[in-house]
């Protein structure tokens, strides 16, 4: 299961998404179904019936929080315990369960681990998702490309005065020079690391922070200020990723000023995905594989995790 990324929680969808009915999902390859539990607690399970694999998001979910399999009327828990086999009541229901994955509401997210043992019991979630009295705005999209592109492409600050020219890159293309130096500063984090940044020897306020496995947050400096985009790179099926673009701030906050925030943010993902898509749907290749140079190091960064850790793992 979720080979090349298991065993890590991962921000799944925004929680308003998932109500009491399931909603399929695939990650890393694998259909999941999310559905609510009596509780109101969110529940993500293998989206295959462990009877004859009938997808269990074709089912529906009752009032005592268990999804019914629409095959044969098997149900099962939020936790994937079998509640029911009709017809036969000797069946031992405690060998007849279903896989659940450990999942958490947090940040108005809804994450899952992808592997059910040894999942740490929360995921790092970074502060601009949860923390109180900031405005947050929700961009959603797809594109047709493996994760490992979409996320390497966020740690990349030298493509910002090309693909960005427009909009965030601007600045930077102004102060560019013929014969002007980045210099890409990475800082190990516990969660993952920061990539800070200098033009020509003036260092940049705004830094880009990895969250492991699959997030980046764009911190823009204004004094005094917060405001932060988050990109979350969700894989999806083979050759797609799902992405998640969350901004936040703490002033002007009157939410008539959402939908202008969240059109910037969508324009900027859109600058993107068409030089992302560009490059095919393969995973990035072995640094190896592809020419590098010194502003490339956050992305190497990225890239030695993937093909040290996350690639070669399976739950
Ligand atoms: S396939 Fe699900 S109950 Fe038979
Ligand atoms: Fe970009």
């Amino acid at each position: 299961m979720f080979a090349g990324f298991a065993n890590v929680w991962t921000p799944l969808l925004p929680a308003r998404r998932v109500r009491r009915q399931p909603v399929r999902v695939v990650v890393a390859g694998e259909a999941v179904v999310l559905f609510r539990g009596s509780d109101g607690a969110p529940a993500v399970l293998i989206d295959r019936c462990p009877h004859r694999g009938a997808a269990l998001s074709a089912g529906k979910v009752g009032a005592d929080g268990c999804i019914e399999c629409p095959f044969h009327g098997w149900r099962f828990g939020p936790n994937g315990d079998n509640c029911r086999v009709p017809l036969n009541p000797d069946a031992k229901r405690h060998l007849l369960g279903a896989t659940a994955l450990p999942t958490r509401q947090f940040g108005d997210l809804i994450w899952v681990h992808t592997g059910v043992a040894d999942a740490p019991p929360e995921p790092d979630v970074p502060e601009g998702l949860v923390a109180a009295g900031l405005a947050r705005t929700w961009v959603m999209r797809r594109w047709h490309c493996h994760w490992t592109r979409a996320m390497e492409n966020m740690l990349d600050s030298p493509h910002l005065p090309f693909v960005h020219r427009r909009t965030i890159g601007r600045t930077m293309r102004r102060r560019m020079r013929l014969d002007s130096t980045l210099d890409v500063r990475w800082e190990e984090t516990p969660c993952g690391g920061r990539a800070y940044s200098s033009l020509d020897g003036q260092e940049s306020a705004a830094f880009l922070e990895f969250f492991r496995p699959n997030m980046m947050v764009l911190n823009i400096p204004i004094p005094g200020k917060h405001l932060r985009i988050h990109a979350l790179v969700i894989p999806e099926a083979t050759g797609w990723t799902r992405l998640i673009i969350v901004g936040s701030r703490d002033f002007a906050r009157f939410c008539l000023l959402d939908p202008w925030f969240a059109w910037m943010n969508a324009r900027i993902a859109d600058e993107d995905k068409r030089v992302v898509e560009s490059a095919g749907c393969g995973e990035v290749p072995p640094a190896a594989d592809e020419h590098s140079v010194a502003t490339d190091r956050a992305t190497l960064q990225f890239r030695k995790y993937y093909y040290q850790v996350l690639r070669p793992s399976r739950a």
